[in-house]
């Protein structure tokens, strides 16, 4: 078990519960959960109901990802469990917010999860006026996350915004340099934004989260294992990060850009390539288990 508890919140990214529980005897604790259409699919009973031919509706599916997170809820602390909404690239701002409202109700510590995108942004804007705690999914730049520090000012509960660091890894750019880099923007803000690094594929991301004071961290299990057998260890003084690609050749540095949160969050260029690859991608995986005609 984990004896010193970091400043960092440590989540489980995934949608299995029984390895939420098994996560939080392996470290004694489990501050928070996030989910997504993609981990969602790969749920056990999901893939069982799949496997047996079974295809389900998109009531069905609803009600299966509400089932999990409530089995997920009582298991974690205060950093809640994000449920992301069904969108694709067309989705208006209000269906999302319907959607949203309504996982909200699913359990007392919800964080629903929107997209980077403009109608990702109107949702959250809409939905922190309704007290509907946010999670910003797809983060994948430093004019996202002003976009949302701008659009959800004066909500009255922390706002996650989550900076996909692998995903950016995987094209050659440093995504630790991401969260180095709206940490540092949000300096000057008056702190209603907690940033989640995200996309975490290795312990020493981690612990370069940690080292960054990263207010939270989502991890996938095997990389939770991986922190425990090597006993926890921590970043010190001297911890230094640099990322590398499967052919340990350097990842392209992310410059830090001066930009003002005190603009209208509209103001900021939010487009971002893998924004649209990732709805898509959640799309196609959630549709992989539905029938056809659901
Ligand atoms: C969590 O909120 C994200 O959906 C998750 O970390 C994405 O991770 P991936 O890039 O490994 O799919």
């Amino acid at each position: 078990m984990l004896a010193n508890r970091p400043k960092t919140k440590i989540l489980v990214d995934g949608g299995d519960p029984s390895e939420t529980l098994r996560m939080k005897s392996l470290i004694g604790f489990v501050d928070g959960q996030t989910t997504n259409p993609s981990l969602i699919a790969k749920n056990p009973e999901i893939q069982r109901l799949i496997a047996s031919g079974h295809r389900l509706s998109s009531q069905e599916e609803k009600d299966e990802y509400k089932k999990i997170v409530q089995s997920i809820s009582p298991l974690v602390g205060d950093a809640g469990v994000s449920i992301e909404v069904f969108a694709d690239v067309g989705t208006r701002a209000e269906e999302m917010v319907a959607q949203g409202q309504e996982m909200f109700s699913w359990i007392p510590n919800a964080y629903v999860k929107y997209p980077c995108t403009h109608e990702g942004l109107r949702a959250a804007q809409m939905s922190v006026h309704k007290s509907i705690r946010v999670n910003m999914t797809l983060c994948f730049s430093q004019e996202q996350a002003a976009a949302v520090y701008a659009a959800t000012q004066g909500s009255k509960e922390p706002v996650y915004v989550s900076p996909f660091v692998g995903r950016l890894d995987d094209r050659g750019e440093e995504g630790m340099d991401l969260v180095r880099n709206i940490k540092k923007m949000y300096e000057r803000g008056d702190g209603h934004v907690h940033v989640l690094a995200a996309s975490i594929r290795n312990v020493n991301q981690l612990l370069c989260s940690f080292a960054l004071g990263a207010e939270l961290a989502t991890v996938p299990t095997k990389v939770l294992d991986e922190w425990a057998a090597t006993s926890f260890p921590m970043p010190d003084q001297d911890f230094r990060y640099q990322g590398a690609d499967a052919s340990g050749q350097l990842l392209k540095s992310i410059p830090y850009k001066a930009l003002d949160l005190n603009l209208p969050w509209e103001s900021f260029d939010i487009a971002h390539e893998l924004t649209t690859k990732g709805i898509q991608k959640f799309v196609a995986d959630f549709q992989s288990t539905l029938r056809r005609s659901a």
